[in-house]
């Protein structure tokens, strides 16, 4: 495998103006969004609303790649094909989750390290077998009294760069998912520092493992106000805050950035990388790796009903299209009264 297809696979995924939809919910996560709208998790329920968004009607002109669950590589459409086989025939990438979780850090109350090394080699071997073409792995931060600590952020930083190397070792293309999480009351100055010093971490250590930047995508937190902050701020200041703080600290060599929507609304993530865009060209292509973002509405039209299945695919199209048209800039609030 060589540096060009790593790269290739990096590009191929923020090209265009399409971008990246998380459906890599571990069965813990599934559960509860599950339980949001009344559907029991069961392997049958998470195939069935996993197969509705894949085969969601032209939704490929905004999706260039889907991040699956172990369970979901291995699970089949309605019609027998393996979802890893129909993402790629409408030219979407099918990509693969990695870790196993973000534990409780021994001796670092309130903090979180990121398991799954162990054994990884052979994992990638199968999974690049099953059809997959790029990974994704999450760490995450905390803020809250006296953290994230040098420590925690260090400790996950080394992860996520063993990870990637290991990944390029396979010809996989990494996505580096460090994420500080809105979770608490916390200002966007803190949420800033925190993304800074975390990033500075994340490209020390991978540069250090020579990982190749080139061939990987990077997947950050906004820098936006904690949940519970009494100081909100504008769509405007959160996409000034955040691009600010990626200049100082990416390298362009990385040829895009995908954010995760950690918990704000789909109308908000699209404004917020709408805005983004508006303030380019950046060095590296702004794209999106939405879960919640482009899911929520759809899962809530879908109930569990086969008879929701038409509509839920309509509101996931009208999403994807909302958020793809955020890549140019081009989003508008009209876009989504055609829902
Ligand atoms: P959200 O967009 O819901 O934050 O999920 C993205 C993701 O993949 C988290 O790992």
């Amino acid at each position: 495998m060589t540096q060009k297809e790593l790269e290739s696979t990096a590009r191929a995924l923020v090209e265009d103006g399409r971008g990246i939809l998380a459906a890599d919910e571990s069965f813990n996560t599934i559960k509860k969004r599950f339980d949001g709208v009344g559907v029991t998790s069961t392997e049958e329920t998470r195939r069935a609303y996993r197969g509705l968004l894949f085969t969601t009607p032209r939704v490929e002109e905004y999706l260039s790649g889907v991040i699956l669950y172990d369970e979901t590589i291995r699970q089949k459409s309605d019609d027998g094909t393996p979802f890893p086989e129909l993402l790629a025939r409408k030219s979407i990438l099918p990509g693969i989750k990695v870790d196993t979780g973000a534990k409780d850090m021994a001796g670092f109350p309130g903090e979180k390290v990121t398991e799954g090394l162990d054994g990884l080699r052979d994992r990638f071997a199968e999974y690049r077998k099953l059809g997959a073409r790029f990974a994704k792995w999450r760490g995450v931060i905390t803020i809250g009294d006296g953290i994230p600590t040098d420590t925690c952020i260090q400790a996950n930083a080394h992860a996520l760069a063993r990870y990637a190397s290991l990944a390029q070792e396979a010809g996989i293309t990494p996505i580096v998912e460090p994420e500080v999480l809105i979770n608490g009351d916390h200002d966007i100055d803190r949420c800033d520092k925190a993304t800074t010093a975390t990033l500075k971490a994340v490209f020390s250590e991978l540069i250090a493992h020579r990982v190749h930047l080139e061939g990987l995508l990077l997947k950050p937190n906004m820098v936006i106000p904690g949940k519970e902050c009494p100081n909100q701020v504008s769509y405007g200041a959160v996409a000034e805050a955040t691009v600010r703080c990626l200049r100082r600290v990416v390298p362009a060599a990385v040829p895009g950035i995908v954010f995760l929507s950690g918990g704000q609304s789909p109308e908000a993530a699209t404004e917020h990388l709408n805005e983004m865009n508006k303030l380019g060209p950046h060095p590296w292509a702004l794209g999106f790796s939405y879960a919640r973002a482009l899911q929520d509405p759809t899962l809530k039209a879908w109930k569990g009903e086969a008879s929701n299945v038409d509509q839920a695919q309509q509101i996931f199209h009208n999403r994807a299209k909302c958020t793809s048209a955020a890549r140019y800039g081009k989003y508008s609030k009209d876009m989504e009264l055609a829902a």
